[in-house]
């Protein structure tokens, strides 16, 4: 009996090899049937069959039985050669203007960053530098700044228009000069309001990084230590800067300020706050207590008009264009993904940018405790919790709440920002009936995630995980003296294995980090899309490959910004033919 399996299924190659030299379609049944044969159960499911480059029949039966996975590509697998990265560091040098003012008519550079490499600490800095004052002008902004306090009778961040909470306070700057008598130079009175302005309305001492448009993220761990930043130009990175706090007081007070700014309160009795600044920006403090040993500590994500784009991840060599090609096919057909990585790997930042891969004109409906996400799909619902008041929590809204909400939206697709609790399993639940989601959670490896989604508070049976598509691993980590993230791994789950009572997992990607190369493998999960699409895995590798390229022309072309990345990708569904053509251009 396994003779004669085994020869019916060399005819069936044979037959299947013969059908594809023709065309680049699977064999019809008339061709089956041709073969002269009757198809046994077992090696039945042909259509996703991944030998089809081959010439040769296979040596056995185990050739064949290699089905429902799809071999990916080998493209865009090879790294270019790089240049010696720390020749190029050494080289840096960029100085640019970050803030300006207009003075009398005339337009003030008063704060710059200049961007170089310590040969000392062998890193690259970036420093900021503000205007020099005398110890006179520094005593004159210190009383004036005492002076303000009990004058401002309107609290500057009432007032709705820049342009009005800088006027009200320079006149009421000019009225305290005059009351002292404070006799300033033009170039004084510049720079004495630059420095009152910074400490009333802006940000003090971090206010020049505020307003550097090319930082994302600003963090001090603690008193004496630099404050960090993390800057969008991707041969920079994180930097070291020459702005730190001092003294337990000084720190103290400003993450206080800080907290007031995002209209909250910080203190001992309540040492920790996740938080938004005015601007959008995201804000976290832990208050110097028994706590943070070093004091306190701050980190601030800055809010993007225009988030970073999956050609930003290609730039940063995050991902490379077929992963992120092979992302958009497995999401424009509604697949579920979760995200995960350790704190500020890019979690947030990765699922927002793929989030532009879901088919333009399907609903999105998004949840989250912190209004992070940014799409440019028309059809989205954006959706934040809200923490309560007093001790019965009064008006809360939990991401369980809006999730069971959500599902009565008939989205198409849920994005959860992150999932951490209860609302765990009613997402999981939508997946289950239909409801694809894009998600994040905090978790560093499989295990990790299973024990995150199976153990309390989220408390998920495994057999509901499988409910998972794929479940992307993003990691970062030092090299060359660079902070680098890349996608480590993508894994497909292919089900649910009842006995072992474990998901079946099947590596798409990987990240070698010896060679900074992505590998591909099979993918289970574009063999089933094939087959749902009804299509050859031949058609959907060169449609695979087709998205490559175009990713791969956006990067080089630097189309990388929201809005030109979401054009480009309405224009492949919609008129492909001029698509085809600006390419050729
Ligand atoms: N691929 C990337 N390349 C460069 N910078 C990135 C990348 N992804 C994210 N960033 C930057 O890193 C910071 C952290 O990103 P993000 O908020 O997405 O992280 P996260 O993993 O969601 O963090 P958390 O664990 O706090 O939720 C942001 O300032 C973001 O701009
Ligand atoms: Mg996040």
């Amino acid at each position: 009996m396994a003779f004669v399996l085994k020869r019916a299924a060399k005819r069936l190659v044979r037959a299947q090899n013969a059908a594809k030299k023709e065309n680049a379609t699977l064999p019809k049944q008339e061709d089956l049937e041709k073969a002269d044969i009757i198809l046994p159960e077992e090696i039945i499911p042909i259509s996703t069959s991944v030998k089809k480059t081959r010439t040769e029949e296979p040596e056995s039966i185990t050739d064949v039985e290699h089905t429902g996975h799809i071999a990916l590509p080998k493209e865009y697998a090879t790294v270019e050669a790089k240049t010696d990265i720390l020749e190029k560091v050494r080289a840096v040098s960029e100085s640019y203007p970050l803030v300006t003012t207009l003075f009398k008519g005339v337009k003030y550079v008063v704060a710059t960053a200049t961007i170089r490499f310590n040969p000392v600490t062998n890193q690259l800095m970036y420093i900021v530098e503000e205007p020099t004052i005398s110890d006179r002008v520094t005593e004159i902004i210190k009383q004036t700044l005492k002076l303000l306090q009990e004058r401002l009778d309107i609290e500057p961040s009432k007032l709705k228009a820049r342009k009005e909470v800088y006027g009200y306070v320079d006149e009421k700057i000019n009225e305290i000069w005059d009351y002292l008598g404070a006799a300033l130079t033009e170039d004084e009175e510049l720079k004495a309001k630059y420095y009152i302005l910074r400490s009333t309305i802006g940000y003090g001492h971090i206010e020049p990084l505020m307003r550097d448009p090319n930082i994302e993220d600003i963090s001090c761990d603690g008193v004496g230590q630099p404050v960090f930043i993390f800057h969008r130009n991707p041969s920079y990175g994180e930097l070291i800067t020459n702005i730190s706090f001092s003294t337990k007081e000084e720190l103290d007070s400003f993450v206080m300020k800080l907290a007031q700014k995002a209209g909250r309160t910080i203190s001992v009795a309540t040492p920790l706050l996740d938080a938004t600044l005015p601007d959008g920006s995201r804000l976290q403090v832990t208050f110097g207590t028994d706590i943070a040993r070093k004091g306190s500590n701050f980190s601030i994500r800055k809010f993007f008009k225009s988030p970073l784009t999956v050609i930003d991840l290609i730039r940063y060599e995050t991902a490379n264009p077929l992963l992120l090609a092979y992302l958009w096919l497995i999401i424009e057909e509604q697949q579920s993904l979760l995200i995960t990585g350790t704190t500020a790997v890019g979690k947030t930042t990765f699922l927002n940018s793929v989030a532009q891969f879901v088919r333009p004109g399907l609903k999105i409906v998004s949840i989250e405790d912190t209004a992070e996400l940014q799409l440019a799909n028309v059809n989205w619902v954006p959706q934040v919790a809200r923490t309560g008041y007093g001790p019965t929590k009064y008006g809360e809204v939990t991401m369980f709440d809006l999730l069971k909400a959500a599902l009565r939206q008939r989205p198409d697709y849920l994005v959860v920002g992150e999932v951490r609790g209860r609302e765990a399993s009613v997402m999981f639940q939508a997946m289950a009936t239909g409801h694809p989601a894009l998600s994040t959670l905090h978790a560093d490896s499989l295990d990790a995630v299973m024990d995150r989604l199976t153990t309390r508070p989220i408390d998920l049976p495994v057999s509901l995980l499988e409910n998972l598509d794929a479940i992307i691993f993003l990691e970062k980590t030092n090299k060359d003296g660079r902070l680098i993230r890349r996608v480590a791994q993508v894994l497909e789950i292919e089900g649910y294995d009842r006995v072992a009572n474990r998901l079946k997992t099947n590596i798409a990607f990987s990240w070698n980090p010896t060679t900074d190369a992505f590998e591909t493998h099979d993918s289970a999960l574009l063999a089933k899309i094939a087959a749902k699409r009804g299509q050859s895995p031949e058609k959907l590798k060169d449609e695979l490959l087709r998205r490559a390229n175009l990713l791969n022309w956006m990067s080089k072309k630097g189309i990388a910004k929201f809005r030109d990345v979401a054009n480009m990708i309405n224009l492949y569904y919609t008129n492909p033919a001029q698509l085809a053509a600006l390419m050729r251009a």
